[in-house]
C-alpha cells in the first residue's frame, strides 16, 4: 500500500493563534498527517508563541525592526523555516504582507486563512466589513498566497449565516469556529497531494501523491 508521509508545517502567526492550536490539535490527534516543526511570529508577546511553547514546539520571535528592508525580514523567516525543514508554511494571523522572497523560497507552498468569502472583503476586519455591507451570508477562505493580498486561488470556503444583531465580534466567533474546522481540512488535502492549480482554479483530485504538496 501506499505510504503516505507527514509534512513539515510552519506556523506564522501575530496574534491570539487560535488557528494555530486548532492546527497543532489536529496534527496530535492524528486527523492530520502533518507536524507544526516552528512557530514564528514578529511579535514577541503573541500568544501564538506561548502555544508553541506549551506545546513543545520551537517558538520563534523575528523582529521586523532588525532588518532593513522586507526582503533582509523574509530571509531571515525563511533561513528558520528551511532549518526546520518546512514543506508547507500556514500564515494564521500573520499580519505583514508577503513579499517575493519568501514567495520565491516556498512557491505554491504559504497558505492563508482569512475571515471573509474572498474576493469579497479582503484586508482588516473582514467580519466588519461584511456586517457594514449588509451581506446574509458571510464566511472564511483558505488560499494560496500570491503577491497580492488575499488574492491568491482558493483551496476552500466555509459560509457562514450572518443573524439579525450580530456584531462584529459575535459573527467573527462563529466564522473563527469554521475556520477551525477547514484549515487542518485544507492542510491534510496539501499533505495528500490532493490539490490540483490551473490558473485561479484549485482542484481537488481523488489520488493520492506521496510527497504531498499540489500534484
Ligand atoms: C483569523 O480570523 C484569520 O482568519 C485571520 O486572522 C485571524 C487570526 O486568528 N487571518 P487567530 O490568531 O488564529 O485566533
Amino acid at each position: 500500500m501506499k505510504q503516505v508521509g507527514k509534512i513539515n508545517i510552519g506556523v506564522l502567526a501575530s496574534g491570539s493563534g487560535t488557528n494555530l492550536q486548532a492546527i497543532i490539535d489536529a496534527a496530535e490527534a492524528g486527523r492530520i498527517d502533518a507536524e507544526v516543526r516552528v512557530v514564528i511570529s514578529d511579535v514577541a508577546k503573541a500568544y501564538a508563541l506561548a502555544r508553541a511553547r506549551k506545546a513543545g514546539i520551537p517558538a520563534v520571535f523575528v523582529e521586523r525592526n532588525m532588518f532593513s528592508s522586507r526582503r533582509e525580514f523574509e530571509g531571515a523567516i525563511t533561513a528558520v523555516l528551511n532549518e526546520h525543514g518546512v514543506e508547507l508554511v500556514c500564515l494564521a494571523g500573520f499580519m505583514r504582507i508577503i513579499g517575493k522572497a519568501l514567495l520565491d523560497a516556498f512557491p505554491n507552498r504559504i497558505i492563508n486563512i482569512h475571515p471573509a468569502l474572498l474576493p469579497s472583503f479582503p484586508g482588516l476586519h473582514a467580519q466588519k466589513q461584511a456586517l457594514e455591507h449588509g451581506v446574509k451570508i458571510a464566511g472564511c477562505t483558505v488560499h494560496v498566497v500570491d503577491v497580492e493580498t488575499d488574492h491568491g486561488p482558493i483551496i476552500s470556503q466555509a459560509a457562514v449565516e450572518v443573524k439579525e444583531g450580530d456584531t462584529p465580534d459575535t459573527l467573527a466567533d462563529r466564522i473563527l469556529r469554521e475556520e477551525h474546522r477547514i484549515y487542518p481540512e485544507a492542510i491534510q488535502l496539501f499533505a495528500h497531494g490532493r490539490l490540483r492549480i490551473e490558473g485561479r482554479r484549485v482542484y481537488i483530485t481523488n489520488h493520492e501523491s506521496r510527497n504531498g504538496g499540489f500534484e
